[in-house]
């Protein structure tokens, strides 16, 4: 099949920071001599004592470990703020447009970021949070969750941030988890018009977290929400009273700077733990290679802070770079489809970086919305999350894009810290779809299921072949589950858990997650944790999900759950356990469809064949494959003769 090729607009080839050449050279010497490159590219930080240990990393189980300029230290903090004041103080760091565009926009110069971090910082060790201590964040995309994060990167505490919409069993499940005694929110979330509780789902969530003390609350809204005396502080008030003075810690490179919790194919979420030296390191250089990123360049990343994309990318990789980020409160379609757009006139961005997901809802609502608005500063464009169709592609580089704006396919994972696989828009000639070549210091490779190497053009599983400095180090609490999950599927390589397909020019293609995890709108779900969720209810007596093609979200959830022996399943019942899952873990996790099964196809030996389920799920039932050693082969056929459809 010919794939279309988009090359390098002459423009960009001119004047970007990285062109082809330079790609091919520098990547080449990144793994020819990591030990010099590395100690080079680490001089973008102001380290406060530089390294001499470049890395110390092993993927063997005999001496393994993760270490990266481990005997430097550093502020990340120091890093995004300091470092700026005198050569661009005064310039925006932070655009902050509202969920309501009838509300006012707030600019916050670097001048005055640092002022808020310095009085944040103080007040979080007034209330006894230093080194090492765990910071819950559950806050919604304004720019006090910037001041938080960099807070605590300041006095060296673990921020540990919870998407705002989760619910409070899942908030409180963190909370315990990583054993913080703070947590930070508003008195109430706004996106698209609607109201989020945020408060009151703290306090829920607090019924089961005894050992928190302290709950600072920003108002936001303005609602009047109950505050616990002696536990509940208000931010604006308590903030006021703390010194704009706060000297940044001096960190160990290996510090922990994060923990940021996401789905695995088993058990509950885990705790990604991303160290201090590494992370800003990876962070700052991918942000600036990536999106060509020149100081002072207006950027937006629409991704939120409570997943890893807003971690890097709209806080912390931008803001080491001296960038003016926009952080947006509200949704793509409100007021109306035009609102991405509009924002991007209203603030002359030139960087969008966005979600497959995202466009495939805006490209739905028709042209009009988009070609209503000027969008001429823009000149570079990114996808993060999940694999772009090509159809969503085409839309983005010639409806929104106009033909004249690079993609910027960037391939990664929470674990990861940040860019992995992608194209550098000076240098990388474009193949919709894909994510194309390695980022400097990055080795994939493909392995087939017994873990024979593929060379050439081929698919396979994607692993890892080396550290990287932006490598997640453990999982919170449990190191021997960081080993077991990433290194053990193939011994001495990092397993990405996607899928793979390279090409004859060496081009990647993801093709999605081979575990059982799925992507929902770009969101990470284990299907393990709705199962948990789906039997925990009194009428469940068993479930099993898996994901199904869904034109807006990529993938959808598709849940086959059999009920206990005297309940009678219906309508009212699928919409409780809707209703119960959204409650259990929030509403990203909303099963698309639910399909009652009499059974589930097992094995003789009881263990449920998710590949049929999987088949069924994807409506790719003309191959189920074998299904003679099924314990009841019958249970297939009533499922495919009852399977539910999309409404
Ligand atoms: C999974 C990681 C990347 C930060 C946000 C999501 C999928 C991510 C792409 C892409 C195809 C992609 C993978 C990956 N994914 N980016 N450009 N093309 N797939 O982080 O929640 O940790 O999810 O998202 O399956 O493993 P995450």
């Amino acid at each position: 099949m010919a794939q279309p090729l988009y090359p390098v607009p002459e423009a960009w080839a001119e004047g970007a920071l990285i062109d082809a050449e330079g790609y091919a050279r520098r990547h080449a010497a990144s793994l020819a001599d990591p030990d010099g490159f590395w100690r080079e590219e680490a001089g973008r930080i102001d380290w406060i004592k530089p390294f001499t240990q470049v890395r110390t990393t092993s993927f063997h189980e005999a001496d393994f470990g993760i270490r990266w300029f481990e005997d430097g230290t550093l502020n990340l903090s120091a890093n995004a703020l300091d470092r700026h004041l005198a050569t661009r103080g005064d310039q925006v760091a932070i655009l902050w447009e509202p969920d309501d565009p009838a509300n006012p926009e707030r600019r916050i110069t670097y001048r005055e970021l640092h002022e808020q971090v310095c009085r944040f910082a103080n007040l979080l060790k007034q209330r006894g949070v230093g080194r090492g201590d765990r910071v819950t964040i559950y806050l919604p995309m304004v720019p006090e969750a910037a001041v938080a994060m960099l807070a605590c990167a300041r006095i060296g505490a673990v921020h540990s941030i919870v998407f705002a919409g989760f619910s409070p069993d899942a908030l409180a499940g963190r909370i315990e988890d990583c054993e913080s005694r703070i947590v930070l929110t508003t008195d109430e979330g706004l996106r698209g018009g609607k109201k989020v509780p945020l408060k009151a789902n703290v306090d829920e969530a607090l019924t089961r977290c005894p050992a928190v003390d302290t709950v600072i609350v920003l108002a936001h809204t303005g609602a009047g929400v109950p505050m616990v005396e002696g536990r509940d502080i208000d931010w604006a008030a308590a903030v006021a009273r703390q010194s704009a003075e706060c000297a940044p810690e001096e960190m160990g490179a290996e510090d922990p700077l994060f923990i940021l919790y996401t789905s695995g194919s088993t058990g509950k979420p885990k705790g990604v733990l991303h160290t201090t030296g590494g992370y800003s390191v990876w962070a700052s250089m991918t942000h600036q290679y990536v999106f060509d990123y020149r100081p002072g360049q207006i950027y937006w990343c629409a991704a939120d802070i409570g997943w890893v994309t807003g971690h890097s990318y709209v806080v912390y990789g931008p803001l080491m770079n001296g960038a003016t980020t926009v952080m947006f409160e509200g949704v793509p379609n409100f007021p109306d489809p035009s609102r991405f757009w509009q924002v991007v006139d209203k603030f002359g961005v030139e960087i969008f970086y966005g979600a497959p997901t995202a466009l495939r809802a805006l490209m739905r609502e028709g042209d009009e919305w988009v070609k209503k608005t000027s969008r001429k500063s823009l000149r570079l464009l990114g996808s993060v999350g999940e694999p772009i169709n090509p159809e969503a592609w085409a839309w983005y580089y010639d409806v929104v894009g106009e033909g004249r704006c690079p993609i910027v396919d960037t391939w990664w994972q929470t674990e990861t810290g940040g860019v992995m696989i992608s194209p550098l828009p000076g240098a990388t000639d474009l193949k919709p779809g894909s994510a194309t070549l390695p980022m400097f210091g990055v080795k994939p490779m493909l392995l087939d299921n017994d873990g024979t190497v593929i060379e050439g053009p081929g698919e396979g599983c994607l692993v890892i072949a080396d550290s990287w400095p932006g490598q997640m180090r453990t999982v919170w609490g449990d190191h021997e589950r960081f080993f077991q999950t990433y290194f053990t599927t193939f011994k001495g390589y990092y397993f990405t858990g996607d899928g793979c397909r390279r090409d004859a020019d060496g081009y990647h293609w993801i093709t999605g997650r081979i575990d059982d995890v799925i992507n929902v709108s770009g969101h990470r779900m284990g299907t393990a944790e709705i199962e948990s969720a789906l039997v925990a209810h009194p009428k469940v007596a068993e479930a099993a999900v898996v994901g199904m093609p869904h034109e807006i979200k990529g993938q959808g959830i598709y849940a086959f759950v059999t009920c206990n022996a005297e309940v009678e399943p219906d309508d009212a019942l699928r919409k409780e356990l809707i209703q119960w899952v959204r409650h259990e873990i929030g509403p990203i996790a909303t099963p698309d469809l639910i399909q009652f099964a009499p059974g589930l196809p097992k094995t003789r030996s009881g263990k449920i064949m998710r590949r049929i389920l999987r088949k069924i799920g994807e409506n790719d039932t003309s191959n189920l494959g074998d299904t003679s050693t099924l314990a009841d082969p019958s249970v297939v056929d009533h499922l495919l003769a009852n399977r539910p459809q999309l409404a």
